[in-house]
């Protein structure tokens, strides 16, 4: 029996780590347990994706919650090394870039414990943002290194590492994506917010170089109601982002531009419904240019660069950094029907799990 521990933190690791959970379910001789570091906790931005995921409820829950960084990181570290050196896995699989991927890493490896990391060799290059120094770190301490896109190969090998850990595999959260699709349009979010399709945007919020800052998150804000006048609005609010809110003293500032819908963080099933359906998606999130690349859905990314570059290069995705000027001519652009073309980049097309599991069990026996 090889036992394998696959550690989540954070809202977009879940929908990375279901395809994986049931792929290793086919195989009897391998146990695949799911712990949760708990850097997520709110029923919205964690429970609802285990159940409309099919995943099973965590094995564990570390609960650690948030924090700075450092005490995050730190915090899940001491929980989870606990749990490794007492169960001693074969191998501790992590996703994605967020705090929980790269202290369960670091654990793993310092206790000789082999680790793979899925989404590997993505680079913004901009060393800035958190998750880029999860990524760089992460990546240097795997041995097996999942990519999703050809830039990633590229990046790996710059830095150094052997061409016999990277396995170009596609893309997991594609796979979630596929194998969602069907029950996603049986979702009723349309009709209760009113939207027929292809007639509004969808805003997605949560960087803190957008968020963290009063005059980038007002810039965003002006952007906004200038593109409601286009069309309606909708806006899932992340956790973060509803704080900043407040802090800022911009809820009612936002709540008052005309045409915008603000809701809570959504289930997968509704959001990807939304996006789907979308005519316009303006976005900080990885996950979310990734998804709309897949849809063909035509996606302004407020950020200054990608690591998912090949959805600039290949699929439906533009930045527009935190230019107004420029958010709002792309956003009429799109509107105006001349938004970006684009095509399914290579290898996504919900089998990378599959992929994962076989280069995984080759290795592992
Ligand atoms: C984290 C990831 C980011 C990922 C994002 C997806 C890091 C460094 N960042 O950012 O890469 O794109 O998740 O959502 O790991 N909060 C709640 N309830 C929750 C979770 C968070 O209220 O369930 C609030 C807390 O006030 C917390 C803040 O949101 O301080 C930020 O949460 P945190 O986990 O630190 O980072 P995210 O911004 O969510």
């Amino acid at each position: 029996m090889r036992r394998i521990i696959t550690a989540v933190g954070a809202r977009p690791n879940f929908m990375k780590v279901a395809p994986l959970h049931r792929v290793f379910k086919k195989y009897p001789d391998i146990s695949h347990r799911i712990i949760h570091t708990g850097q997520h906790y709110d029923d919205n931005m964690s429970k609802v994706f285990f159940e409309d995921l099919g995943l099973p409820e965590p094995d564990l829950d570390l609960g650690v919650g948030s924090g700075s960084h450092g005490e995050q990181t730190g915090k899940i570290m001491i929980e989870f090394e606990e749990v490794v050196a007492a169960e001693r896995p074969d191998l501790v699989i992590v996703v994605g870039d967020v705090n929980s991927t790269v202290a369960c890493a670091l654990v793993a490896a310092k206790l000789g414990i082999p680790v793979a990391h899925v989404e590997a060799g993505l680079r913004s290059f901009d060393r800035s943002m958190p998750e880029e120094l999860n990524r760089v770190l992460t990546d240097a301490l795997s041995d097996f290194l999942f990519v999703t896109e050809p830039s990633g190969v590229t990046n790996l090998l710059h830095e150094g590492v052997a061409k016999e850990k990277i396995f170009l595999v596609g893309n997991v959260m594609i796979d979630t994506l596929i194998a969602c699709r069907e029950k996603s349009r049986s979702s009723y979010i349309l009709q209760m917010l009113n939207l027929q399709p292809k007639s509004f945007a969808v805003i997605t919020l949560h960087r803190p170089l957008n968020v963290d800052r009063r005059e980038s998150l007002e810039l965003i804000l002006d952007a906004v109601e200038q593109i409601s006048v286009r069309c309606k609005a909708v806006f899932p609010v992340h956790p973060r982002t509803k704080k900043m809110l407040k802090t800022f003293k911009l809820e009612e500032r936002a709540l008052k531009i005309p045409n915008s819908i603000w809701l809570d963080p959504l289930s997968y099933f509704d959001f990807l419904h939304l996006l789907e359906n979308a005519a316009l998606v303006l976005t900080d999130s990885g996950g979310v240019q990734q998804e709309t690349t897949f849809l063909g859905v035509p996606c302004l990314t407020l950020r200054e660069q990608t690591e998912h570059q090949v959805t600039l290069e290949e699929g439906t995705n533009e930045l527009v950094g935190l230019d107004e000027e420029k958010i709002i001519q792309k956003s009429f652009e799109v509107l105006g029907g001349k938004g970006k073309a684009g095509r399914v980049p290579a290898l996504w097309d919900g089998k990378a799990a599959e992929r994962i599991v076989d280069i995984l069990i080759k290795h592992l026996h």
